[in-house]
Parts: structure tokens; sequence; C-alpha cells
């Protein structure tokens, strides 16, 4: 009962966090490149991403957590690595990767924003696009990847 259990919370940590991915990838950056204003561009985009950050930080405790837990109850430690643990594998290395991105958060944003004024803010919105559409791609690959290994998928 607690294993099931497990998986709903990490799920739904999963999908509160993924979502707001996918949504600030999909929806909101193609609004920020139709702003013509590069100022209006950037508080719109620093308060949604303001907001946002404090969301995916507690999803990703919390998807972390049950993740780990996860791994512990099923015994999956020594599957990780291995084809036959494809699935945690993949988790665990986007888990890792957001948390270095959220880590240096700050430091990033301040770098690509420096002299703004100067720089083309249409080509910094296109490059953090590409980027959040980068790490869409290899989120939805890990949750279709854990899925399917989860269900029976094998190779
Ligand atoms: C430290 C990070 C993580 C660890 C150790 C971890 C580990 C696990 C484990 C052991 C399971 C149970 C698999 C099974 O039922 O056989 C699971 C389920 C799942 N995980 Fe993760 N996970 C982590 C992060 C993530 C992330 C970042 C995502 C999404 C991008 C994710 C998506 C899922 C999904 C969708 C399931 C449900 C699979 C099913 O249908 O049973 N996990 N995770």
């Amino acid at each position: 009962m607690f294993l099931p259990l497990l998986i709903a919370v990490h799920v739904i940590g999963v999908v509160l966090w993924i979502g707001g991915v996918a949504f600030v990838t999909m929806v909101v950056f193609p609004m920020i490149m139709r702003m013509e204003n590069s100022l209006e561009k950037v508080l719109f985009f620093q308060g949604v991403e303001h907001r946002f950050a404090k969301i995916a930080k507690t999803s990703v405790v919390v998807v972390g957590v049950t993740g780990v837990l996860l791994l512990h109850l099923t015994g999956g430690w020594n599957v990780l690595f291995k084809a036959s643990g494809i699935g945690p594998t993949l988790m665990t290395g986007v888990w890792v990767f957001y948390v270095f991105i959220l880590m240096f958060e700050g430091r990033l944003f301040k770098a690509l924003f420096r002299g703004e004024a100067q720089q083309d803010t249409a080509k910094v919105f296109y490059r953090l696009s590409v980027f959040h559409w980068v790490i869409l791609d290899m989120s939805l690959l890990a949750i279709g990847v854990g899925v399917w290994a989860g269900h029976g998928g094998r190779f």
C-alpha cells in the first residue's frame, strides 16, 4: 500500500514540475517572443520564472525524496546505470541536471541579461527558448521510458 502511494506522490510532483516546464516552453516563450518592447519581455519573463522557480524547487525536492525512497524500497540501486534500470537512470540524470540549473539559476540569468540594453533581447529569448525545449524533451523522454520500463517494457 505504501509503494503505490509513494509512486502517486512521485508522479504528482512530476506532473506539477514538468507540466510547468511545458507551459513555460510552449505558451510563455512564444508570447514573449511576440512582444515588441525589450523591457516588457524581460519583466514578464522574470515575473513568470520567479513564481515558477518556487513550484519547481518544491517539486524537485518531493520528486527526489520519493524517487530515492522508491529505489530503496524496490531494491533498485543495483539496476541504476544498467539497461534494466533505464527508467530510474534517466530520471536521476534529469533530476541532477535540474538541481544544477536551479542552484545556479540566479547567476545564469544575471549573465544572460547583463548589459541587456545593448544586447539583442530577441536573440537571448530565442536561445532560452531552445534551451527550454531541450530540457522539456529530456524530461518527456525520462517520463516515457520510465512508464514504459515500469510496466513491463524491455529491450
Ligand atoms: C532522484 C531522482 C529520481 C529517482 C531516484 C526516481 C526513481 C523512480 C522509481 C524507482 C520509480 C518506480 C519505478 C517502477 O515502478 O518500477 C519511479 C517512477 C516514476 N518516475 Fe521517477 N525517479 C526520479 C526522478 C524522476 C523524474 C525527474 C521524473 C520525470 C522527468 C520521473 C518520472 C517518473 C514516473 C512518470 C514514474 C512512474 C512510472 C510508472 O508508471 O510506474 N522520476 N521513479
